[in-house]
């Protein structure tokens, strides 16, 4: 490692311009035929906001239980990492959950560098710069971009061997075809000694998945409206947003929570930037996310399909959460 700096490096990874992507999606998800919206949309700084919001929600035990998990477990997954590692971490957000790793890194190592790839640089700010503060020993970059440009940029600057954790059951909000991709490039980028550490929400019973994505406060409601309001603001866009509704469902089928904005009138909406008008019948959804839940059975022959080996599971004592480590 090339000497320890205590300020945090930020390097921005995305290729075309932001505006340019969101544009174009969008254009694409909302002419076709069943609408939807990507949900890396969802994190701009109010998005960043509320979400953070959603993981103290009492309904929302993902982020409880994962914790505790880290909590407890940390210093077994270190124990199987090599030595001299590398902290990676994609879907970073406020960095709260890596501070176990990070610890059980530094009780082992005199330094660590830890690479933050997160779409939303107002959320990876303040946790970077706090940890900083905290662990003198740590070095720190923060990726602005998506997943696959943080880790092209990972195989030729990252040290190695390399943890890269990927938690907060993020690997759930990708489709069947989406995992495909992102494990076949993760393990093009993964060398031999690298480790993978993979949060991941179990099956459960169905009215605990849905309250978990249908709170009380309304406060998922809010973040999933809050997509609308972004493409109002940088699109030019005039939704209104009293007139759609937030509708967390379980498609039991899929086994997927499904977020949907469903249209509470027959409505026109004119999406300023783009030039387009899109109408909406009463009942019509905007599907804006998925978020897979999966048996560890599952979730392990997805991984070997892709030539992965899982080292070890750890899960919380009711079975509602599960880290894979993985090789
Ligand atoms: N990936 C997490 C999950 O599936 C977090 C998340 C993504 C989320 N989108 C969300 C949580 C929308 C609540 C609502 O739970």
């Amino acid at each position: 490692m090339s000497g320890l700096s205590n300020e945090v490096r930020y390097v921005s990874i995305t290729l075309r311009s932001a505006q340019e992507n969101l544009g174009f999606d969008v254009q694409q998800t909302l002419t076709a035929p069943i609408k939807s919206l990507p949900c890396k949309y969802f994190y701009d700084q109010r998005g960043m906001a509320l979400f953070e919001q959603i993981c103290s929600l009492p309904e929302y035990y993902l982020t409880r239980v994962e914790t505790a998990i880290l909590k407890n477990r940390a210093a077994q997954i270190i124990e199987r990492c090599p030595t001299d590692l590398s902290l990676v971490e994609l879907g970073s957000g406020s960095s709260t959950k890596i501070r176990f790793l990070i610890e059980a890194c530094l009780a082992r190592q005199q330094e660590l560098a830890y690479y933050a790839i997160d779409i939303s640089p107002g959320g990876l700010e303040n946790g970077l710069r706090q940890l900083l503060q905290e662990y003198p020993q740590l070095r720190v970059v923060g990726l602005v971009g998506e997943f696959a440009d943080g880790l092209s940029y990972l195989s030729t600057h990252a040290g190695q061997p390399r943890l890269v954790a990927f938690l907060g059951s993020t690997v759930g909000n990708f489709a069947e075809d989406e995992i495909a991709r992102f494990f076949t490039m993760l393990r093009q980028e993964l060398r031999p000694e690298d480790r993978l550490l993979l949060g991941v929400d179990l099956l459960k019973a169905p009215v605990v998945l849905e309250a978990a994505y249908d709170d009380s406060q309304g406060i998922t409601a809010q973040f999933n409206l809050n997509i609308l309001a972004r493409l109002n603001r940088e699109l030019s866009a005039d939704f209104d947003l009293a007139a759609f509704r937030h509708r967390a469902v379980l498609n039991r089928e899929r086994s997927r929570i499904e977020m949907h904005l469903v249209s509470v009138r027959d409505q026109r909406v004119r999406i300023g930037d783009l030039g387009l008008n899109i109408d909406f019948r009463q009942g019509e959804s905007i599907h804006t996310e998925n978020c897979y839940k999966y048996s560890p059975a599952r979730m392990e022959s997805l991984l070997a399909d892709h030539g992965f080996h899982v080292l070890c599971r750890f899960t919380d004592p009711h079975d509602q959460f599960c880290l894979f480590l993985v090789s």
